[in-house]
């Protein structure tokens, strides 16, 4: 296949966790997948974690390239995408999984940790889709997959930005949807419970038993779970699904 043809996926939070799981469902040699990362507190660290997940992805057959980029500046956004539309001239997937959290119960929470968290997870996935709309609706052809959060849908005590974030991710999903319907490109969520990765890592034995015992599969998801469902609304056959948020919960949510 001539590379002018393979489909561009673009993934934003691939370097580790649920975005490398997400990069790695698309490692086959009918795509590229161009993805980005973020880390103020260790840029080496976050980098190193980056190029395993191009390694991993190539290794598995496919085509994977990484940049540091903060979705949460537009500016930072803007040129991401001008390289990859200067390298590839087209953008058919979009992933926004970027995300961050900043846990305080409401009444200890800054306004800073409420910034930080809205600024990345849900103002940095608008950042993105408006600038891979632009070229999907170019050539017709579009999908979106936005990852939300059950704590969007049913909130959780010390996540309200994350909760806000994770709801307004649901509310941009429905609505871009809407707006892209005619133009081939269709818009879905995915919704995952409690995932093992470096970021539920960080949770206290309590809390982390707390959670298994509320999902009735009775084990943690991995984030190979969740790139299933992307891969699955990404695919021909889900041409007919749009505005939905998919549950990835082991039963959490029903
Ligand atoms: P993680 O902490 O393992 O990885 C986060 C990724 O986001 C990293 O690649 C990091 O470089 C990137 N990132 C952080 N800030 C960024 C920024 N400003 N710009 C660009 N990239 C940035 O997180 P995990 O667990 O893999 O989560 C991925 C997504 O799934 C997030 O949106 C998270 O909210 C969501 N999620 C995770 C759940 C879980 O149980 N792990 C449950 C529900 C949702």
């Amino acid at each position: 296949m001539k590379k002018e043809e393979k489909r561009v996926v673009v993934v934003t939070g691939g370097s580790r966790g649920i975005g490398r799981a997400i990069c790695l469902a698309f490692a086959a040699p009918d795509k590229q997948v161009f993805f980005n990362y973020f880390s103020p507190a260790d840029p080496e660290g976050e980098k190193a974690h980056a190029k395993k997940t191009e390694a991993l992805v190539k290794e598995a057959g496919g085509f994977a390239k990484s940049a540091s980029v903060n979705v949460a500046l537009e500016t930072d956004v803007k040129a991401f995408f001008k390289e990859v539309l200067d390298e590839t001239g087209r953008i058919d997937i979009l992933v926004n999984n970027a995300g961050i959290t900043k846990d305080k119960l409401l009444m200890r929470m800054t306004e800073q940790d409420w910034d930080a968290v809205l600024d990345v997870n849900l103002k940095g996935a608008f950042h993105c889709t408006r600038f891979a709309a632009r070229a999907m609706i170019q050539k017709r052809y579009g999908r979106i997959i936005n990852i939300a959060s059950i704590v969007g849908v049913i909130g959780n005590p010390g996540q309200a930005n994350y909760a806000a974030s994770k709801a307004g991710i649901i509310g941009l999903t429905k609505t871009s949807a809407r707006e892209f319907a005619q133009r081939g490109i269709t818009v879905n969520a995915v919704a995952p419970g409690f995932i093992e990765t470096d970021m539920t890592a960080a949770l206290s034995e309590k809390v982390r038993a707390s959670m298994l015992g509320q999902i009735p599969l009775g084990r943690a998801g991995q984030p190979e779970d969740v790139a299933h469902a992307v891969a699955f609304l990404a695919s021909d056959e889900a041409t007919y699904i749009t505005g939905q948020v998919i549950h990835v919960s082991g039963g959490m949510y029903i």
